[in-house]
């Protein structure tokens, strides 16, 4: 018979239709190890109060270990009645251990404090998870890098060709968030490992329990500070929800970069078959589908940040039932995120770069302009003038339709007496992505550097 953990003070059972909103096994149930995990900690600090025998600890144990068995075969699966994971995990243990030493086990917890160790628990293995799936990502961008090492594209500024940059450097730009991402999983992680376990419902329990030891054998790095705060706060549940919303956003700006990349009019990728969809109607297609899901699934991590920090917000102390929608918002992240990523590291190294396509335009649309500015600052003349001057060059090219390298040496001479011929040496995209050599910038040496700092940095993680 289904088992309530509240039913002494009410006269009848809750109705159909509080049962229905109140239920939560359908999505807690994912946690249904962590709990047990949980509840044999929770066993073991009882035994140490002296509220278990040494008997009744190894038959606890036992029958939370037929219980694991039987929640991970699926030969125990939470009933319709069973108001949420805790509540099921009870009744299982009852059947497993009898009602006398199964009821023994709720005294000093409250589901309260079990929910946000769980969550915790979860999100902490998770993390890592993610985490390393991001360094797939992150490593299928470092080869693509490491596999073009001279290839020049048009950077840009405003989606306007600016200057040169190198292919690598460009891809790199994409690595660096990513291992930030990775970074903020880790930083998180400091204030994950504290264990709410032993708060009680609020105020902290009364029976001799130590909360430090649950926590221990939770592989926690210590005991919340505070009762109240253990089992009301959900900050840090937050604070997960930003960096897997923030990923989702670092995935999606270099998504929307391939899908335009991958047109016709800029014709700077080709995506693998493995990893491009085709049309029902329009036998030519080929779309860059992963790019897309990445890009509209990035609105979703977000969507789940907001809507859980509206749940928390002006939330009093301490446990509020409010709390229970914590948890689908991080679970669809978890979910998303792990089949997102794998299909985004497979479409990256899959890519096939057209890098003459890309490197015919890096100095179209007057992107060398720049160069011919600051080559003339290094002959002396004040950077105002030399803007003026290359401003010139740019009016002049515009109005014959020709380029700033087809200019004569008369026609250069014309617009200024600074223009001697020697400015042509940067007037080739690969004296311009040579001039750039100071730290992070886009001469080769400089991305070669780069790129080493980038590969250690992935081994060391
Ligand atoms: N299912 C709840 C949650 O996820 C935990 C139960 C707390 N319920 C209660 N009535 N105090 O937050």
């Amino acid at each position: 018979a289904p088992v309530s953990l509240w039913g002494g003070r009410f006269a009848g059972g809750p109705s159909q239709a509080l049962a229905a909103l109140s239920q939560s096994t359908h999505f807690d149930w994912r946690l249904a190890q962590h709990d047990i995990e949980g509840s044999r900690a929770h066993a073991r600090v009882l035994h140490s109060a002296g509220l278990l025998s040494e008997d009744e600890l190894t038959a606890m144990l036992e029958a939370l270990d037929v219980l694991s068995t039987d929640v991970a075969s699926g030969d125990f699966l939470p009933l319709l009645a069973d108001e949420d994971v805790h509540t099921a995990l009870e009744r299982g243990l009852i059947e497993r251990a009898g009602s006398e030493l199964g009821g023994k086990l709720r005294a000093g917890r409250s589901r309260n404090d079990q929910i946000a160790t769980l969550v915790r628990m979860y999100l902490r293995e998770e993390a890592k998870v993610i985490g390393g799936l991001v360094l797939d990502v992150a490593d299928a961008l470092v080869e693509q890098a490491a596999a073009h090492p001279d290839a020049a594209m048009p950077g840009r500024t405003h989606l306007q060709h600016a200057q040169p940059v190198l292919l690598a450097h460009h891809l790199l730009a994409h690595v660096w968030p990513l291992l930030r991402d990775v970074d903020r999983f880790i930083d998180w992680d400091v204030r994950a490992a504290r264990s709410p376990y032993g708060s009680g419902a609020l105020a902290g329990s009364s029976l001799g329990l130590d909360p430090e030891a649950v926590a221990a054998d939770l592989g926690f790095d210590g005991a919340v500070e505070n009762s109240i705060d253990g089992t009301a706060s959900r900050d840090v549940v937050a604070e997960f929800a930003f960096v897997s919303a923030m990923l989702g956003i670092d995935l999606s700006r270099f998504a929307e970069e391939i899908i335009v990349w991958n047109t016709k009019e800029f014709g700077f990728v080709r995506l693998d078959d493995a990893y491009s969809t085709g049309s029902s109607i329009m036998p030519q297609k080929k779309n860059p589908d992963i790019a897309e899901l990445a890009r509209g699934k990035a609105g979703r991590l977000v969507g789940d940040l907001t809507g859980l920090l509206t749940t928390l917000k002006g939330l009093p102390l301490a446990y509020n039932r409010d709390l229970q929608e914590d948890k689908e918002p991080v679970f669809d992240q978890v979910d998303t995120l792990t089949v997102l990523l794998p299909a985004f590291a497979g479409m990256v190294s899959t890519l096939t770069f057209d890098t003459q396509r890309m490197a015919e335009l890096a100095p179209q649309g007057f992107s060398l302009a720049t160069d011919i500015a600051e080559w003339l600052v290094r002959q002396g003349v004040p950077f105002r003038v030399a803007h003026e001057v290359a401003g010139a060059c740019v009016r002049v090219c515009e109005d014959r339709g020709i380029e700033l390298w087809d200019l004569s040496d008369a026609d250069l001479a014309e617009i200024s007496e600074h223009l001697t011929p020697g400015v042509r040496e940067v007037l080739t995209v690969e004296g311009s992505l040579r001039s750039r050599d100071a730290a992070g910038g886009t001469a080769p040496v400089r991305v070669a550097e780069q790129l080493e700092a980038a590969k250690v940095q992935i081994a060391e993680y």
